[in-house]
């Protein structure tokens, strides 16, 4: 929990009024433990007096994003599936990562842990198990006895869609190794414990977001990849060869690497539709 030293506090009170759990008494400078150690504190004292319980105080630095650098920086971020043979250097794997502090999370519980599968091998190895899941997920729901029963309670599952969607899988499979990692040099997954209340999904989500982000400003390109989380999200049981702790689930999958291919136009999609209330 972060310390208070009233020796410099002025009794403005922006810490008591900025605290989300309202767990500071100014008068004696202590924190309830109902603290969700969120940092408002230390961030919002303009006397620099509220202490994290690890680390310094660090000022923030002026940043030059205007709105409309920050519109054209996302019109040019595209999901990449084309990546140049060329590593991502650790330091800058580590930045990233480093950076994912500033991420918000649900009650600030920061459940979230990543690994970083970065050998070819233990990426093909990523890209097999997922595609075998989904094929297996795609053969099951379009069997004729599975498909009869969803088409007869849910009809407005296109069974035939999927099925054609299967075929077209398994015909490009022969021919590309890698229809889900794209042979990407890092594939990052973030991870965390099994949970039906928690907002881990949410919270990964975000933090791959921001991930995203600020690979795009170092020249790198990145793509979600939902179908590992599909195949993962469920099941442990190949957690032991990427790092991660059995009882966890992977939340959220990002393709991270230089992309072989740039573009020259924003892609002319349309804006949410949206209405003041
Ligand atoms: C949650 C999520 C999951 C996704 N899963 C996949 C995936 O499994 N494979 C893939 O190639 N792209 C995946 N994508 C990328 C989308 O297809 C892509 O964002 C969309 O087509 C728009 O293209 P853009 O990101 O280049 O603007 C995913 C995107 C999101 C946000
Ligand atoms: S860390 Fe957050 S929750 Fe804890 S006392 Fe400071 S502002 Fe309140
Ligand atoms: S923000 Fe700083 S100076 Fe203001 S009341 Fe809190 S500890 Fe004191």
């Amino acid at each position: 929990m972060p310390v208070i030293d009233l020796t410099n506090c002025t009794g403005c009170l922006k810490c008591v009024k900025d605290c989300p759990a309202s767990a500071i008494t100014i008068a004696t400078g202590a924190i309830a433990d109902t603290c969700i150690h969120c940092g408002h504190c230390i961030a919002i004292c303009p006397e620099a007096t509220v202490f994290p319980d690890k680390g310094e105080i660090v000022p923030l630095h002026p940043h030059s994003v205007t709105p409309e650098d920050f519109i054209w920086f996302s019109a040019g971020i595209r999901s990449c599936r084309s990546y140049l043979a060329k590593e991502v250097p650790d330091e800058i794997l580590m930045q990233l990562i480093t950076n994912l502090k500033h991420c918000p999370s649900a009650s600030n519980a920061r459940p979230l842990q990543i690994s970083i599968v970065r050998t070819p091998e233990k990426i093909q190895l990523l890209n097999n198990l997922t595609e075998e899941s989904l094929i297996r997920l795609f053969s099951f729901i379009t069997s004729p006895v599975i498909g009869g029963l969803i088409g007869l309670f849910v009809p407005k599952m296109n069974i035939a869609k999927l099925r054609s969607y299967k075929e077209s899988f398994l015909a490009k499979r022969k021919v590309n190794n890698s229809l889900i990692c794209h042979h990407a040099p890092a594939v990052i997954l973030f991870h965390g414990p099994e949970s039906r209340t928690g907002m881990l999904e949410a919270d990964a989500n975000i933090w791959a977001t921001y991930l995203s982000l600020h690979a795009a400003s170092l020249g790198l390109a990145t793509c979600f990849i939902g179908f590992i989380v599909k195949a993962f999200g469920k099941t442990g049981k190949h957690n032991h060869h990427f790092g991660i702790p059995a009882n966890n689930r992977i939340y959220a999958a990002l393709l991270v690497g230089y992309p072989k291919v740039k573009y020259k136009q924003e892609c002319s999609r349309e804006s949410p539709d949206f209405e003041l209330v």
